[in-house]
């Protein structure tokens, strides 16, 4: 794969040309200033908001969209992707004369056939591998970073050239510029996002997960996986190095370790799930879910966010920065506990009560005169348990209230012993019983009785649960999370069934 450098790319091309950046954000602002200060012609193209009058408090000429794309050689779409098909419509497709050349910083819309260029233009991509801020520091400090370049439609022949040269105007190819097509640059960003990221996120819990269920101390657990930056400073240094020469960097007896371990963790399931999350992007199957969730207002986006929000860890976690950032604290003096309390101030204790927060939600790990585990169930003591549960959240007052405005109906499928039942919420009804539900289900849970049962008796916390794949769900997480609402009130009832059943007090 040719990589272009700044001896490949040809700004002259560029010389009195009108370039147009329609958006002055993350990308816009960085972008405009750098080619400007390349000696290129730039205006702003902008709704009337604070970025416009950044785009004027910076010294450029700022224009209604519209007028902007009319006047520009070069439009430079750089707005949100979310919006980008409607403004291209509406605003820039008809000042874009045959011959000028129309420039997205992603491949998105083009290569899921949300924007179908206008026909007798370039359509080209230059999209920097790095955010707005790190585009313009790294110009301004004469250093460059990568871009992909693409070219979706060539109409004058030099589409090619005129992307190059833009990369070069921005300070990329001092770096090094690749080639890609729209669909592969939108297809690898997805992935990162949809594969990648989330498998990375799984390792770090799982080890954080493993190591406080093994009795190690939950803060030294967090700082040996990733709180104390070494493992933000070592990918750094494989950026820099390469994943094998950094290895350099690390003790003989890390070296030996790290390689002749590694093997182990050769898993073909991690594989076919990536390969089943790369399916889902190649074959626009994601971007049309997306789409139908922006044209119904988000609704499953929110109800994600406030489940992130609620979980204790984002309230630690922004303590924690909090904590560290006005005197990021040596890592042994986080490691005893004590020092950090003390230069915490007004929050004595933070490491301690990070553990304490941790354990309870891992579980298992419990200090002296905490709840004994509740009895397992023995396997024919199952089916009357859940009979009486059910009986009693069909007669539940609380529940009738959340069935009010709700459609939601929940199949369980349990396992050892097999056991299969349902919970309907409509229409301020709730119907609950054994068997596969009336109506097709928007939500189903597997696990085994003993995993159900420890949830719902507090033995288990869920995210453990569904964290260790004891617990597996399928179906709509919108409305999966909105049942969240209603975790108390299912684990009480299913506390007085489990005693009736049992006689045994929890
Ligand atoms: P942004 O969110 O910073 O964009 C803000 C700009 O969009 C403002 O000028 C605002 O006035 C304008 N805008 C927002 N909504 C609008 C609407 N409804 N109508 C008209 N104008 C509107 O966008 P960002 O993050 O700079 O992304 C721009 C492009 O760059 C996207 O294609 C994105 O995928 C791509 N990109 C972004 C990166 C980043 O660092 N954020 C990295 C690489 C590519």
């Amino acid at each position: 794969m040719r990589i272009y450098r700044d001896e490949d790319a040809d700004l002259s091309i560029l010389q009195g040309k009108q370039i147009a950046v329609i958006g002055y954000g993350n990308q816009g602002r960085a972008q405009a200033l750098n080619l400007r200060d390349s000696g290129l012609q730039v205006l702003i193209g902008n709704r009337a908001d604070e970025y416009a009058d950044q785009a004027r408090a910076d010294g450029f000429s700022v224009l209604p969209i519209a007028e902007a794309a009319a006047r520009g050689d070069v439009v430079m779409l750089l707005i949100p992707d979310e919006v980008a098909p409607e403004v291209l419509v509406r605003d820039v497709a008809p000042g874009l004369a045959p011959g000028k050349a129309l420039v997205f910083a992603s491949g998105y819309n083009v290569a899921f056939g949300f924007i179908q260029p206008p026909p007798g233009v370039d359509v080209v991509l230059v999209a920097p591998r790095m955010i707005g801020a790190g585009v313009r520091d790294l110009y301004v400090a004469g250093r460059g970073f990568p871009s992909f370049v693409g070219v979706a439609q060539d109409a004058t022949g030099r589409a090619r050239d005129v992307a190059l040269a833009l990369a070069k105007g921005i300070g990329s190819t001092r770096a090094g510029v690749v080639e890609v097509t729209f669909a592969q640059e939108a297809e690898l960003d997805l992935f990162t996002e949809q594969c990648f990221g989330p498998a990375f996120g799984q390792v770090l819990t799982t080890a954080v997960d493993l190591l406080v269920e093994e009795g190690y101390p939950p803060e030294a657990v967090l700082l040996e996986l990733y709180m104390s930056g070494e493992l933000a400073y070592t990918l750094a240094k494989i950026a820099e190095m390469g994943l094998v020469e950094q290895t350099a960097l690390h003790s003989r007896t890390s070296q030996y370790g790290s390689m002749s371990r590694g093997m182990r963790f050769l898993l073909p399931e991690l594989r076919e799930r990536m390969r089943e999350g790369l399916e889902e992007i190649r074959s626009g199957k994601f971007a049309q879910e997306w789409a139908a969730e922006q044209a119904a207002g988000c609704p499953t986006l929110e109800a994600l966010r406030q489940a992130a929000r609620a979980q204790p860890l984002h309230q630690w976690e922004q303590e924690l920065r909090q904590a560290l950032s006005y005197a990021p604290p040596p890592a042994a003096d986080l490691l005893a506990g004590h020092g950090a309390s003390a230069r915490e101030g007004a929050r004595p204790g933070l490491w301690m009560r990070a553990g304490a927060w941790l354990r309870s939600l891992l579980g298992r790990v419990r200090g002296p005169g905490e709840a004994a585990p509740t009895r397992p169930l023995r396997a024919e003591e199952v089916p009357a348990v859940f009979r009486a549960f059910l009986a009693r959240v069909a007669k539940d007052e609380a529940l009738h209230a959340f069935a009010r405005d709700r459609d939601l109906t929940v199949h369980y499928l349990l396992e050892e012993p097999d056991l299969e039942f349902h919970m309907r919420f409509a229409e301020g009804r709730v119907a609950a019983g054994f068997g596969a539900p009336p109506v097709p289900a928007q939500v189903r849970l597997r696990a085994r009785a003993e995993v159900l049962d420890g949830m719902l008796t507090g033995r288990i916390p869920a995210m453990r649960a569904a964290m260790t794949g004891q617990l597996r769900f399928e179906g709509e997480a919108r409305l999966a999370l909105g049942m969240q609402a209603v975790q108390g009130d299912l684990s009480r009832l299913y506390r007085e069934a489990r005693q009736e059943v049992t006689g045994a007090v929890q």
